[in-house]
């Protein structure tokens, strides 16, 4: 059984996918063990109680730094047993002691087609009105592994979505979020069935060329 844990700072509706995926059965060789916050008010939290998944407030004004924060939030994961780690709308730089501090790898999902609009400043409603801005009549959203970069680690999964002309951020986002939902759901589901295997930055994945 891979045990996960799920980070967020807000909603947590992608959070909510994932939970109601292992509810339904749809994920089967997974259970989300913890969920973490850097906000207190963060909605996923309450997700996470109303499903009975332990949830957990770290908050960062009770550390000297960023760094003492990751290293601490690592060292939580791994005395949890925690396999697998999804961030869903944390919004939280992680530093090199998390990613370097914490075992087992840890996948994001991005708003957009990376690597397009992604990396600084590339976040929340941001994504969506660069994407409008630049003109691009694909976007969509990516599952990933995290590595030290910002958006830039071996992309597991894609889904495209259309952009039509009278399209606004906030239409965009609620568009995208859709797929969103259905893509992380099926990259975890990869994950806990020991599908996705990692040659160098490429991901390849069981029954797929
Ligand atoms: C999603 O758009 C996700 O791609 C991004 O942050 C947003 C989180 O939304 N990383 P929610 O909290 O899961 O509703």
């Amino acid at each position: 059984m891979v045990k996960i844990a799920v980070l967020v700072s807000g909603g947590g509706s992608n959070l909510q996918s994932l939970i109601d995926a292992v509810e339904s059965g749809y994920i089967k060789n997974g259970k989300i063990e913890l969920v973490i916050s850097n906000k207190a008010d963060a909605f996923g939290l309450k997700r996470a109680e109303k499903h009975g998944i332990k949830s957990l407030f770290m908050n960062p004004k009770e550390f000297k730094s960023p760094q003492e924060y990751d290293a601490h939030l690592a060292k939580t994961l791994n005395a949890s047993g925690i396999n697998l780690v999804c961030l869903a709308g944390y919004m939280k730089i992680l530093t090199k002691e998390f990613i370097d501090g914490f075992n087992n790898p840890i996948m994001n999902i991005h708003p957009a087609l990376l690597p397009s609009f992604g990396g600084k400043g590339c976040y929340g409603l941001h994504v969506h009105e660069k994407v409008l801005e630049y003109g691009a009549k694909v976007t969509g959203c990516t599952v990933h592994f995290v590595d030290y970069g910002a958006d830039t680690g071996p992309i597991i999964l894609q889904e495209s979505v259309k952009v039509s002309g009278d399209d606004t951020p906030e239409t965009l986002q609620k568009k995208v979020l859709v797929y969103e939902h259905k893509l992380y759901k099926e990259a975890v589901k990869l994950f806990c069935e020991g599908k996705i295997k990692l040659e160098g930055r490429i991901v390849k994945i069981s029954g797929e060329n």
